[in-house]
């Protein structure tokens, strides 16, 4: 399936809003589901997901602080702010329903974050190609690196040296056209908000111990040639999350949903079917 960098009005006839401090789009109708997008892009990598999933669904997918048209950070960039914009705008958009939360790597940070803060707006989780440790210390360093490198020569030089890591091999090798949409999306993002960004993801908590309390159905997902968050950091989650249940993407790595939509909106949507 091509995947290429359009503006959401012109492909999914999709406004994107604005109500501060996050853009976001809002399309569909009934079960809450909404996507929280991996670092450093916007909600638009969820391009693949968003027409499939609103034939059945309402999706709200928003861009995080600094990404897209959101507000930047305002204080210290953490994770757990991110979850609380995602509470603030369910709360702005009236939904006071428990949602389907989807986030994916960074996006599976918040995710999780929302899941111990807000237990009772959470009525589905997935987590996909993300974890539950925190950075090692060589970890830590090299997101100053990152910070350093954002700083001095800009986000397109961000993305290149992550693009190897987040696509995996076969969709390096056969499919170009989504090394070069994620390119176009990270290289557009501002060099600030990808260094606020990185010091947030340096600075996530361990969210190992919240994981026995997740009390709803969750689905985990990871690409099959994810190196980042591979498959036996997705086992972890299913192993330490009560009701989840795992399935791999063949022929992706960490970007999963971008690089083999078809099998990602199966898992997802049938997993959404199996609710309650
Ligand atoms: C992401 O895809 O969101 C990043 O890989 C997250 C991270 O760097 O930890």
């Amino acid at each position: 399936m091509a995947f290429a960098l359009q503006s959401s009005q012109s492909v999914m006839n999709i406004k994107t809003a604005l109500t501060a401090p996050l853009t976001y789009v809002d399309v569909g109708q009934g079960r809450p589901v909404v996507l929280l997008h991996g670092f450093p892009l916007t909600h638009e990598m969820w391009r693949p997901q968003i027409p499939a999933l609103t034939v059945e669904h309402r999706v709200i997918a928003p861009d995080v602080r600094g990404f897209g048209g959101s507000a930047s950070f305002d204080g210290t960039p953490s994770i757990e702010r991110m979850a609380d914009d995602v509470a603030e705008l369910l709360d702005n958009l009236l939904i006071d329903q428990p949602v389907a939360l989807c986030g994916l790597s960074m996006g599976g940070y918040a995710a999780l974050a929302f899941a111990r803060k807000y237990p009772e707006r959470l009525g589905a989780l997935i987590l996909a190609d993300t974890r539950a440790e925190p950075d090692p210390p060589e970890g830590k360093a090299k997101r100053g690196e990152m910070i350093e490198l954002a700083q001095q020569q800009g986000s397109g030089a961000v993305i290149e040296q992550m693009l190897p890591k987040l696509l995996g091999e076969s969709t390096r090798q056969h499919r170009p056209e989504v090394a070069d949409a994620v390119r176009a999306l990270a290289t557009a993002q501002k060099p600030e908000s990808i260094m606020a960004t990185l010091a947030a993801l340096r600075d996530r908590p361990d969210a190992r111990e919240w994981l026995p309390a997740i009390n709803v159905p969750t689905l985990v997902i990871v690409g099959s040639e994810d190196t980042l968050t591979p498959p036996e950091m997705a086992q972890t989650l299913v192993d330490a999350i009560p009701n989840a249940r795992l399935v791999t993407v063949d022929g992706a790595g960490h970007l999963s949903n971008l690089e083999q939509p078809v099998q990602f909106n199966q898992a997802v949507l049938g997993f959404l079917r199996s609710l309650p």
